[in-house]
């Protein structure tokens, strides 16, 4: 555990050191509160994505987790991709290979692949579009309605956005373990304990959980939901207790309670301050990708950027 003291010259020294490196640093809504708060963008899948294709910065530091800082990579070919620690994997991404997803393809030809930005760069470049949890709809509305849709690597996902969009999709054996985990009997507990709350959760839960819910939306969906849902002041929130940190400081007035204990991930908490220290100093690890996945990757990510958004 670290002291306030030790917190407070950590933040100094990656301040001094941005400076030097001319960095950006950029955390996702799951990462430490302290991380987050010393980020100079705290977002979610998409906007990242968007901040890092649109960053002025020679330098991007990338807390978060081994597919977001490849996104950023591949978006930024100029730039230094640093993810402060190297083993900072996604379950969800190792669900899925490119061999695995060539061979559906030659199975289901006529299908176009929807990657969910939750898979490696390799993955990204055998399919035609990307997207993430805040844009799925959209992307999987965007895809010609003769055609059906292979949507890699998370099955409840792409089950819900194939049923909201009235769309065939094409599931593949994949979920996050800590979304997946929670159950209809967690929700209703929480429901109970807290009566008077409305109830968000992540599409990458299950479909029982979802139809429990008053809100399903990704963590960006989610701080929105609750800075508009007056008059309701409480939230249980269905996803990483980590998005709990943005929630409070963005409404110091309303409450917000985990749908369960265990809804943590625990590689978007293994970054700290001095990991992200450390980063900047060495600058390392450097996120490299070959070259031709790389240019194949960018034109699926490309592609989901292009896609308008419904508000
Ligand atoms: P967001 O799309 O809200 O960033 O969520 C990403 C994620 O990894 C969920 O598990």
């Amino acid at each position: 555990m670290q002291t306030a003291d030790e917190t407070t010259a950590l933040t100094r020294q990656i301040a001094d050191l941005k400076r030097e490196r001319d960095a950006l640093i950029l955390a996702h809504n799951y990462q430490r509160p302290e991380v987050q708060d010393i980020a100079d963008h705290t977002g979610d899948s998409l906007e990242l994505s968007r901040i890092a294709a649109g960053a002025s910065q020679g330098v991007i530091v990338f807390c978060g987790v081994q597919f977001m800082a490849e996104t950023a990579a591949t978006l930024c070919p100029d730039k230094t991709v640093l993810l402060p620690v190297r083993d900072a994997g996604c379950p969800l991404a190792d669900r899925a290979t490119a061999e695995q997803v060539r061979q559906m393809k030659a199975r289901h030809p006529e299908a176009r692949v929807v990657a969910y930005v939750n898979t490696s760069a390799e993955v990204k470049a055998e399919s035609d579009l990307c997207c993430t949890s805040a844009n799925a709809l959209d992307v999987v509305r965007s895809v010609d309605p003769q055609r059906p849709i292979l949507f890699v690597s998370d099955r409840n996902l792409g089950h819900y956005a194939g049923r909201m969009a009235g769309r065939r999709v094409l599931l593949w054996d994949g979920s996050c373990p800590i979304h997946a985990a929670l159950s209809t009997a967690d929700i209703r507990q929480s429901k109970r304990d807290h009566p008077e709350a409305r109830v968000m959760a992540h599409p990458e839960c299950q479909p029982d959980v979802l139809e429990l819910v008053d809100r399903v939306a990704g963590t960006a969906g989610m701080l929105a939901y609750a800075a508009q849902q007056a008059p309701h002041t409480s939230f249980i929130v269905g996803t990483d207790i980590g998005l709990i940190h943005r929630l409070k400081k963005e409404n110091p007035d309303k409450a917000f309670y985990p749908a369960t204990d265990y809804l943590v991930c625990p590689t978007m908490k293994l970054t700290t301050l001095a990991d992200v220290r450390r980063s900047l100093e060495r600058m390392e690890h450097v996120v490299r990708l070959e070259e031709p996945v790389r240019v194949r990757a960018g034109l699926a990510l490309e592609a989901m950027l292009a896609v308008p958004s419904t508000p």
